[in-house]
């Protein structure tokens, strides 16, 4: 069974959900009716909880527990089944709950509509939340998600994605949160800390190294071990400590021979021995190969077992423990880590409500709408360009179907929002046919623009004839062009270019109006020849179910341009680590079915070997190691405030850090966010070590410290994280290639540990 036709089956469901026609309901308070044990007593650890819950399970409980149905394909249906990913039914008697699985990286999904009728708000992409660089946006968006998630009667969020960005070409960017692992840890880790503040549980996914979407269930990732303690894990091991989630995914890939689902190195050795990461870890839908060398390695729960080639942990596990090939200890163990993940996160006291509760829609919008404020990126804006004026008489609006929407991206992360989708655009091949569509939101960015500008003629062309478009631009004080990339789960994208003779619009518009501004909604970076003849150029990412408004606000500058680049913007493909489209083992660019099948027919084809030979130096530090420089670094983004950084002053010794002014020159209030990266004694690329954000009023000034986070200023050694005793460069920066000022601090050698209680005590 492929991914392909599974997930076909999902499409051809018209089910009407019983949770969206009660979604706008009374509240149901949710009773819980359990025997009392050790394991209802709240005075005990998760972990003591678990324990004694674990015991009282019979082993056929057990058993059952540690695999889930994928609801589209299950048979036989549950009563309290709807379709979505995952279901894995409960013990009631212990109050046990069931979980009820949900994706959700942008909010609450409902690919191709499994749901009819069932909306959710849509928040922005990942990638534009941790263009915020604002842990609270993330924390705001977790909590909205979970709070729908609960209200819809799910329980265990499909979120959290936290893989960097290696390449630009990965179709599913736009759901991680970039190419820099502080930055990562502590946005996905604020993200899951938000969701389980509803008392649910949030994965982490997808460990790790689901860097590219072509063949992702038979690529097998090469990496130096030391490398990628310090890059990919690191970004996991930060989110994991920050944000607590109660269960890890494995990813579909390979990781040095071994499927990331049967990983020991991975899921025991590191997961469990060296983080100590108590809760448990689920694969991805369709990722499991084996029983026992999958329970064995670390794995405690199949996920949506009917796109796995068999049921592995089903009959399979119950063989082999019979036959001592898997101990009843480790069943007991994967139950254990179920339940405490269960029980640290809250749901286990306070269970989600068996019927759906109303939803406060408008004031979630409000929250989707500040993430996509708050990560769009004012990337060119010369001649201050921007912001308009309200008093613009005629405002020309071209492409991108801003008439009607904003672009999202695609793949099991798909929400359906509330508002309405305007244009759904179904694809005819290729490996994300069955489980993905253009999607767009009914946020007009023309209807916005309009809405600011309430004087201007507003007029829109669709952008599709490059000399209609500049003849509409030679006659408008301004000339607005959207520009669309879409990406999506399960396709890398062939071209880093903008489709359909985008490139050749703006070039028109541009020698038309030398008031052209051109807004970006793309899921990463894309190549922007016409980069010097444009003067205002911004980046809006996938923003979301309130994208239109976001974009007009900041265009007019109602609010400030604040986010910043979380991923390097290249100038050619020839500066990436990999400068061409990733390749499929029957040598085509796409992702075909074949290179994306379950395992079964994954097991037929060959490995297909990915070596990241760049190391930890993932995007700004590739750049840096190669003395290169990228069209827009990573860290950049313009404000409309004139914002002047002085005074800095560095300190080492026992915590490295640094405290300086920060004022606003300008006449507008406006945000500046300020960032610290290092240079280890041992030399090669700057780190990003810490970072403020402030905003501040016309003529304001600020005294800020940022202190090195001391997870980076570690390396990874034979023994654990060391930080080595000697001579740090520290540069105080506006982005990765644009210092303020920098110093030589001394820091003393220490392990982690005492580092980090070192910085605790400052
Ligand atoms: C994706 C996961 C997702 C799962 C369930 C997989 O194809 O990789 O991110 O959570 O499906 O829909």
């Amino acid at each position: 069974m492929t991914i392909r036709v599974a997930r076909s089956a999902c499409a051809l469901l018209s089910f009407v959900s019983p949770v969206a026609l009660a979604a706008q309901s009374a509240p149901i308070r949710s009773t819980i009716a359990r025997t009392p044990g050790a394991w209802t007593d709240t005075a005990r650890t998760p972990t003591e909880r678990a324990d004694a819950l674990a015991k009282a399970m019979t082993q056929a409980e057990k058993l059952a527990y540690v695999h889930g149905f994928f609801p589209p394909m299950a048979k036989p249906q549950a009563p309290d089944m709807i379709p979505s990913a995952g279901y894995v039914p409960g013990v009631p008697r212990l109050g046990i709950p069931t979980l009820r699985e949900s994706d959700a990286s942008l909010g609450v999904a409902n690919q191709v509509e499994q749901r009819k009728g069932d909306v959710a708000t849509a928040l922005p992409a990942s990638l534009a939340t941790a263009a915020s660089f604002d842990p609270d946006i993330a924390y705001a968006g977790g909590a909205m998600a979970g709070a729908e998630a609960r209200a819809k009667t799910f329980n265990v969020l499909l979120a959290g994605g936290v893989n960097l960005t290696r390449d630009a070409w990965n179709g599913r960017n736009f759901e991680y949160l970039g190419e820099d692992p502080l930055l990562t840890g502590i946005m996905g880790g604020a993200s899951i800390r938000g969701v389980q503040s509803n008392h649910i549980v949030s994965t982490i996914k997808h460990f790790v190294l689901n860097s590219q979407e072509t063949g992702r269930a038979i690529l097998d990732a090469r990496i130096d071990r030391t490398a990628l303690r310090e890059s990919d894990l690191l970004a996991f091991e930060i989110a994991i400590a920050e944000g607590k989630p109660g269960s890890v995914m494995c990813a579909y890939n390979r990781i040095d021979g071994d499927y990331a689902c049967e990983n020991k190195f991975l899921l025991t050795d590191v997961l469990r021995g060296d983080w100590k990461y108590p809760g448990f870890v689920m694969s991805d839908w369709g990722a499991v190969h084996s029983t026992e060398k999958a329970a064995n390695a670390g794995l405690d729960q199949e996920s949506g077992q009917e796109l796995d080639s068999k049921i592995f942990f089903g009959k399979p596990l119950v063989d082999a423990i019979a036959a001592g090939r898997v101990s009843t200890a480790r069943l007991d163990e994967m139950v254990h880590r179920i339940l405490t993940g269960v029980i640290a996160s809250g749901l286990y006291d306070d269970p989600t409500p068996a019927a759906a509760q109303t939803i406060d829609y408008a004031a979630h919008a409000e929250i989707a709408q500040r993430a996509a404020e708050a990560g769009i990126v004012l990337l060119k804006n010369t001649g201050d360009v921007l912001p308009l004026a309200k008093t613009a008489r005629s405002i020309v609006v071209i492409g991108g179907h801003a008439d009607v929407g904003v672009l999202s991206g695609g793949g099991s992360s798909q929400v359906r929002s509330v508002g309405g989708i305007p244009i759904e655009i179904p694809l005819k091949s290729g490996a994300a046919a069955s489980f993905a569509r253009i999607t767009y939101h009914a946020s007009s960015p023309l209807r916005a623009i309009q809405a600011l500008a309430s004087k201007a003629k507003v007029s829109f062309v669709d952008g599709r004839d490059p000399a209609a478009a500049a003849t509409a631009a030679r006659g408008a004080d301004i000339a607005i062009v959207f520009a669309t990339h879409w990406q999506t789960e399960a396709q890398d994208t062939p071209s880093l270019s903008l489709p359909d003779g985008q490139d050749a619009v703006i070039d028109a518009v541009a020698a038309s109006n030398r008031h052209t501004v051109v807004v970006l909604e793309t899921g990463g970076p894309v190549l922007m020849p016409w980069v010097d003849r444009v003067p205002a150029i911004v980046e809006a990412w996938y923003p979301g179910q309130r994208g239109g408004e976001a974009i007009a606000r900041v265009l007019f500058g109602d609010i400030d341009a604040s986010g910043r680049l979380p991923i390097s913007f290249p100038r050619t493909i020839d500066q990436l680590p990999r400068p061409r489209p990733v390749e499929s083992p029957n040598g085509s660019t796409k992702n075909d079915a074949s290179a994306n099948a379950g395992a079964g027919d994954a097991a037929a084809l060959a490995a297909y070997p990915v070596t990241y030979q760049e190391g930890a130096d993932v995007g700004y530090r590739w750049y840096a190691t190669r003395k290169d420089r990228p069209l827009f670094p990573f860290g950049y983004g313009l404000s409309y405030a004139k914002m002047r950084i002085a005074k800095a002053r560095f300190v080492g010794g026992t915590a490295a850090s640094v405290t300086f002014e920060v004022t606003n020159q300008g006449t507008r209030a406006g945000t500046v966010i300020p960032q610290l990266y290092a240079t280890l004694p041992d030399g090669g690329a700057p780190r990003l070590v810490g970072w403020a954000r402030r905003s501040l009023p016309a003529g304001a000034t600020a005294t800020v410290t940022i202190s090195a986070d001391p997870r980076i200023l570690a390396r990874w050694r034979e023994r654990g994280w060391q930080v080595a005793g000697g001579a740090y460069t520290l540069t105080l920066a506006t982005d990765a290639d644009h210092p303020v000022a920098s110093g030589k601090v001394t820091l003393d050698g220490r392990s982690l540990q005492s580092a980090r209680a070192a910085l605790d005590t400052q």
